[in-house]
């Protein structure tokens, strides 16, 4: 298998190609003065199995994504897999209003149009891999392992979910890090603002970590630290597979918590997780 390192994940898709002994496809990905996206390969592909590595977010990461898979085909390449780091409109993965997009199937639906496999990670909801209705393979492929290894190592004894949806999360964190986990109930007000439901936990001098999928606003976050703050946790880390970070999330959230970490799904100042392992190990069996 042969890399192609697209400009949303770079760091991702070198740790991609170190670890699996392969060296990136040599490319030229750049911009026409006018914005429009410039994509070539400087090396033969024809008969390999390709790899892109991109996110489909934001919208000019999705558009690079489908004119590197097109490449790649034009090119001959034997197979072409998207890796998907952060799967944009995965939050719109189903019409909630009448008459609005069904978004996500449609990044699926064109998406697959030149991919034959397809690798997302830790998907807002799980279901969304089945529109991908017409390639030969894909996965949902979960880092909760890795942040759960990376907390074991900064003596967490408590993981926290912000809501009934991310409990698994939760779950499957704490079996790495070897510890309690819990969650809390969000109502959500607004795009910026949500409500906790009381709930007693028991965290009274823990250190605890809050664990979501996606940290966004970071709304969800600051209300989950208030409440484990006054309930006597010691310490109050924040962790996500990704870290979208939106209106200055950063920013927001760092000065009320002891330490906000991202995987690199999504490179940012937090991203220090790295979703590599899981998404080679995964390439192995069907690339070999
Ligand atoms: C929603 O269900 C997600 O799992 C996250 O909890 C949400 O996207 C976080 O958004 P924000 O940071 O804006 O509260």
């Amino acid at each position: 298998m042969r890399v192609i390192q697209g400009t949303s994940n770079r760091g991702l898709a070198k740790a991609i190609s170190e670890r699996s002994g392969n060296k990136p496809i040599i490319t030229d990905i750049k911009r026409f003065p006018d914005g429009e996206i410039y994509c070539r390969s400087l090396e033969p592909i024809d008969g390999e199995d390709v790899v892109i590595v991109q996110s489909t977010y934001p919208d000019n990461n999705a558009l690079e994504a489908l004119i590197l898979a097109a490449l790649a085909k034009d090119l001959g390449a034997r197979s072409v897999t998207g890796v998907i780091p952060y799967f944009g409109y995965a939050r719109q993965d189903m019409v909630f209003n009448e008459g609005e997009s069904f978004t996500a199937r449609t990044m699926a639906r064109h998406l697959q149009l030149s991919m034959d496999n397809i690798v997302c990670v830790n998907l807002h909801k799980e279901n969304t891999l089945e529109q991908f209705n017409d390639v030969r393979s894909s996965v949902n492929i979960s880092v909760m392992g890795e942040i759960g290894t990376f907390l074991k190592e900064l003596d967490v004894d408590f993981i926290l979910s912000p809501d009934k949806g991310a409990v698994g999360y939760a779950r499957e964190v704490a079996e790495f890090a070897n510890c309690g986990f819990d969650n809390l109930e969000k109502t959500r007000i607004d795009g910026k603002t949500v409500k906790m439901a009381p709930k007693e936990l028991d965290v009274n001098g823990k250190i605890v970590a809050i664990v979501d999928d996606i940290i966004a606003t970071g709304g969800t976050i600051l209300r989950a630290q208030e409440t484990l703050r006054e309930q006597g946790a010691k310490k109050v880390y924040a962790c996500c597979a990704h870290g979208l970070f939106t209106d200055g999330g950063i920013e927001r959230l760092s000065p009320v918590l002891d330490g906000l970490y991202s995987s690199d799904t999504i490179e940012n100042p937090t991203s220090e997780i790295s979703a590599a392992g899981p998404i080679v190990e995964y390439l192995m069996t069907i690339l070999g």
